[in-house]
């Protein structure tokens, strides 16, 4: 096991902001500390940016966007998200360390979001040199001709949440870089880390000052300077859906383009004909897997009631074989949640679930034996006996918590996965293509995964329905997100 204190990034000093390609203090001179949540140490103290550091940000950016990175061509940019990830790749183990050490996850996961990471720049990479506009035929009388130019949208502020940093600074500048636009991130609060030191790799890999800027900080503060601020071109946000609401209406002082991939309530459909060997673990880490804390776990579990006991008790005895622990020990199967503030919002549902009516069929209770009790330990949950009314049914929990629920029938079942106001995973389980045909279509949802869950590529789109959000994240829609649409006109004749 890598002990904290011997990780290259954590060297007791202070880590600084990127502005303008220098590593600042705050202009306020506050800084916050960031926590293992495994074990409750603190890692480092970071520089705690505010509205006036979010101001120096912006401006580096804007200068940026019209100074000498305006000129980079296609190929330019390619080669910078090239080198990126050769940077990452060599510095993977590092990164995917301080994820563990700072959020928690487990080091399996973290290293396991390799391919993820690096298919992500490297997709960047090629769609830096795919972008055209179209010459359009028109039907006006005379000569003109007409054609489009897709332009970068400018100054982007990328705020983030912790349920997986590096992966998630990837997914913000990524395609910032490759359209040629410049950002302003502001990390989450209890994982600045690994944003930070991607953006040492990003200056190694020879990005200009200003194109990427890094200013850690709270929401409330920092966070909201970014939303408000009125040279920002377009704010790209993932995390809740409150936090979201309040994005939008930051943004209407000057009318800023918002993308939003907010969180969930997915529906996880088990039909008495799939093959449970496989739907069993399938629909365990479809909500287990990051302790939950992923916006599109698929957390109303429904199973079709012949089979309801049985596949409940099946997932609830594969949640009690998974082993808890420190993120950083190679076994760990489940981390901690985040933070205090998180395992105070889960144990909440726990014991809401309870009062509701329904039955814990594991877990249900934190954890606090021996080396557990300095961190924030939930073990995976399942609730049986849940009625779609109930809070644990409605709300995003955000910890390993499943709420299983029985179905009679597909029809039904299509009512009640859709009787939410969230969109944005969806699964089921079935050996029968005409079920899964009739689902894919009649799921309100932005993905659905069918006998599996969670399948993410960075050349497939990602993004919500409803209250889960817009745009699309991945894909060739996602750098559409980062571009305008010039159209020119030309007479000539
Ligand atoms: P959050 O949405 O408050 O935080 C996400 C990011 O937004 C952080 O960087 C935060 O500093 C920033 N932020 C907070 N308030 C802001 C504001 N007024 N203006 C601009 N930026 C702001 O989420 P939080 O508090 O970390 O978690 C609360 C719940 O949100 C979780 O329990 C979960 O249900 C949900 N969530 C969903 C995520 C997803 O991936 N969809 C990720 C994180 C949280
Ligand atoms: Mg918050």
């Amino acid at each position: 096991m890598m002990k904290t204190s011997r990780h290259p990034f954590l060297d007791g000093k202070p880590k600084r902001m990127l502005i303008d390609g220098k590593w600042l203090e705050a202009a306020s001179g506050k800084t916050f500390e960031t926590h293992n949540p495994a074990t409750g140490e603190v890692l480092a103290r970071v520089a705690e940016g505010d509205s006036e550091d979010i101001d120096r940000a912006v401006a580096a950016a804007r200068r940026a966007f019209t100074g000498p990175w305006s000129k980079f061509k296609p190929f330019e940019r390619q080669a910078l998200l090239l080198k990126l990830a050769e940077l990452v790749e060599r510095h993977f183990d590092e990164l995917a360390m301080l994820d563990t050490l700072d959020m928690g996850a487990p080091i399996s996961r973290t290293r396991g979001s390799r391919l993820r990471a690096l298919g992500m720049l490297r997709y960047y990479a090629g769609q830096a040199v795919s972008m055209h506009g179209e010459t359009i035929e028109n039907s006006l009388p005379g000569e003109y001709m007409s054609f489009t130019l897709k332009e970068p949208v400018g100054v982007v502020g990328a705020i983030i949440p912790w349920n997986g940093p590096l992966t998630a600074t990837i997914w913000k500048i990524g395609p910032a870089l490759a359209t040629g636009c410049t950002v302003v991130l502001k990390p989450a609060e209890e994982a600045p880390l690994t944003p930070l030191r991607l953006a040492e790799l990003c200056q190694e890999a020879g990005v200009p000052p200003g194109v990427v800027n890094v200013v850690p900080g709270y929401g409330e503060t920092a966070g909201a300077a970014l939303a408000a601020h009125r040279d920002v071109d377009k704010v790209a946000f993932t995390g809740s859906h409150l936090t979201g609401q309040k994005i939008i209406q930051a943004s209407a002082g000057n009318l800023k383009r918002v993308s939003l991939e907010l969180g969930g309530k997915s529906p996880d459909v088990v039909f008495a004909d799939a093959d449970l060997d496989a739907a069993v673990p399938g629909a365990g880490m479809a909500v287990f897997a990051n302790s939950g804390q992923i916006c599109s776990a698929g957390t109303r579990l429904f199973v079709e009631r012949k089979i309801y006991d049985e596949f409940a008790g099946r997932v609830a005895a594969y949640g009690k074989s998974l082993r808890v622990g420190d993120g950083a020990d190679p076994e760990t199967q489940v981390g901690p949640l985040v933070s205090a503030e998180q395992l105070d919002r889960v144990t909440g549902y726990l014991a809401i679930g309870r009062q509701e009516g329904a039955r814990p069929l594991s877990g249900g209770e934190r954890l606090t034996e021996g080396a557990l009790a300095k961190g924030y330990f939930v073990p995976p949950t399942v609730f049986a006996d849940v009625r779609d009314d109930m809070r644990i049914a409605q709300e995003e929990i955000f910890g390993p918590v499943i709420s299983a629920i029985p179905f009679d029938d597909i029809e039904e079942v299509i009512t009640r996965a859709n009787a939410t106001s969230f969109g944005l995973g969806s699964g089921l389980w079935t050996r029968d293509v005409t079920k899964a045909h009739k689902l894919a279509r009649a799921i309100r949802a932005g993905s659905v995964w069918i006998n599996c869950y969670q399948a993410m590529d960075p050349a497939v789109p990602f993004g919500g329905y409803k209250m889960s959000g817009y745009g699309r994240e991945s894909g060739k829609q996602h750098v559409e997100e980062y571009l305008n649409v010039k159209s020119v006109w030309i007479r000539t004749a």
